[in-house]
């Protein structure tokens, strides 16, 4: 599949943003230590929430979508191995390893690979789960991890401040003996949403979104009825169509301390931004301005999810802005492929500097990642003529039907097999 766009045209008008795809992925999860009936809300349909309702379903979970609410029925799972093309299908599928063992004792999981951002250590995640009490045997990339009485809870202290590990030590601790204390935890909304959910069902998370997380184990998790949190980097992908095209746009379903990191950026390039009780608008007069250097950090700082987002409107700023990526090895793939629309980028190692340009041409391009497919549609809607994206099918894995929410902004956009 590929998109077609002729861009040139300012977009007007309003668009809802979709549940969050890194919420709701830890959630599913989730349902693995549940027992009963979950009823999910706000559940966008992407390919990596299939992947992982598949995963679910292989480990005996019932799920059913009606429109966009998923209802699950939890229970004891029919066993404790995800065979390596689920586990492959979605870079996240780690995720699944906590909550696996804290369900029935054992995993038998693949390792889950590498991606286009690099290489995807899970290191901190191991090593925390043994700290917990888990054996775990690497055997020619299959993990055999099992547990000999209950995972026990324990301190543990995180070099980083990791999404994925913090979130793993939640789901694997939610049932454990005793207490865990997560210190130099994550931070994300999406690690409240996911504590949120599982204090719905029973469990006692306290200080989600804190550097320090305590998890009280309980004996066991009911089910619930839950809504996931608005997708704020989806949220500010359809704010950059407003600043790449001079146009004004209203997003709604946002939460504002969600976004602000990213916002601000868009008030610093001459963007006129407006929130409402839970909407943000972006009105573009003039060309962007530059923003001179822009450096991804963990939550509450700039998102490297909005990297490649921000960096399409800084290629055509009136003058140089300098990307610093801290958070992934490769996160700059999207590059080469701007550039072939004219966009001025040089990139060494982990800084990549921009030199605006007054305006972009269209190009036959390539996705190479989520994000930074979602950057060239951007690129695409500020360049006058036909641009062509293919590999579409990385964009998919977040953003649902991205081509529909650019049309209701009056984008001349289509999905087409090739
Ligand atoms: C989550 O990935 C998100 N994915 C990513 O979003 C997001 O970019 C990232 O957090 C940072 O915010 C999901 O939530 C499904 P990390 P995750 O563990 O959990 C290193 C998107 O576009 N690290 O915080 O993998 C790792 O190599 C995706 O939606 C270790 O070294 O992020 C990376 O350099 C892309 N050892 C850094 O930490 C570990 O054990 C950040 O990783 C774990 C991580």
């Amino acid at each position: 599949m590929k998109l077609t766009v002729n861009g040139g045209t300012s977009l007007l008008g309003e668009v809802k943003t979709q549940g969050a795809k890194n919420a709701v992925l830890p959630i599913l999860s989730a349902c693995v230590v549940c027992r009963g009936d979950v009823v999910l809300h706000n559940c966008p349909d992407l390919s990596d929430v299939r992947s992982a309702i598949k995963i679910l379903e292989h480990l005996g979970l019932i799920v059913t979508r009606e429109k966009d609410t998923l209802i699950i029925k939890c229970g004891q799972i029919k066993n404790c191995s995800v065979p390596e093309n689920l586990m492959r299908e979605m870079r996240s599928s780690v995720v699944f390893l906590g909550a696996i063992l804290a369900s029935c004792g054992c995993a038998d999981i693949s390792m889950p690979g590498g991606c286009e951002l690099g290489p995807r250590p899970i290191d901190m995640h191991l090593s925390s789960l043994k700290k917990l009490g888990a054996e775990i045997k690497d055997e020619h990339g299959r993990l055999k991890c099992r547990v000999k009485d209950k995972l026990c809870g324990c301190n543990i202290d995180l070099w980083f401040a990791s999404v994925g590990a913090t979130e793993n030590i939640i789901l694997a601790s939610a049932l454990a003996k005793g207490k865990t204390v997560i210190t130099n935890a994550a931070r994300e909304p999406e690690i409240v949403d996911l504590a949120n959910f599982l204090n719905a069902c029973g469990a006692k998370i306290y200080g989600a979104g804190e550097s320090t997380v305590v998890i009280e184990g309980v004996d066991k998790l009911h089910g619930c009825e839950y809504s996931v949190m608005p997708d704020r980097i989806a949220a500010v992908t359809y704010l950059a169509s407003a600043a790449v095209t001079g146009g004004d746009v209203n997003v709604l379903n946002v939460k504002r301390e969600h976004i602000v990191s990213v916002t601000s950026l868009f008030e610093k390039a001459g963007g006129n931004i407006s929130f409402g009780k839970d909407s943000v608008r972006l009105k573009q007069k003039e060309r962007p301005k530059p923003l001179y250097i822009v450096k991804t950090m963990p939550y509450p700082g700039f998102p490297t999810d909005a990297q490649a987002i921000i960096m399409t409107m800084c290629a055509l700023s009136s003058g140089t802005t300098m990307f610093v990526e801290t958070i992934f090895e490769n996160r700059f793939r999207h590059v080469d492929e701007l550039v072939r629309m004219g966009a001025n980028i040089k990139t060494e190692g982990k800084v990549s500097v921009v030199n605006g340009v007054e305006k972009l041409h269209s190009a036959n391009v390539n996705c190479t990642d989520l994000r930074g497919g979602a950057a060239l549609v951007l690129a695409a809607l500020s360049a006058e003529g036909e641009t062509k994206i293919d590999s579409i099918y990385h964009i998919d894995r977040g953003y649902e039907k991205i081509e529909n929410n650019f049309k209701a902004l009056g984008a001349d956009i289509k999905r087409i097999s090739p």
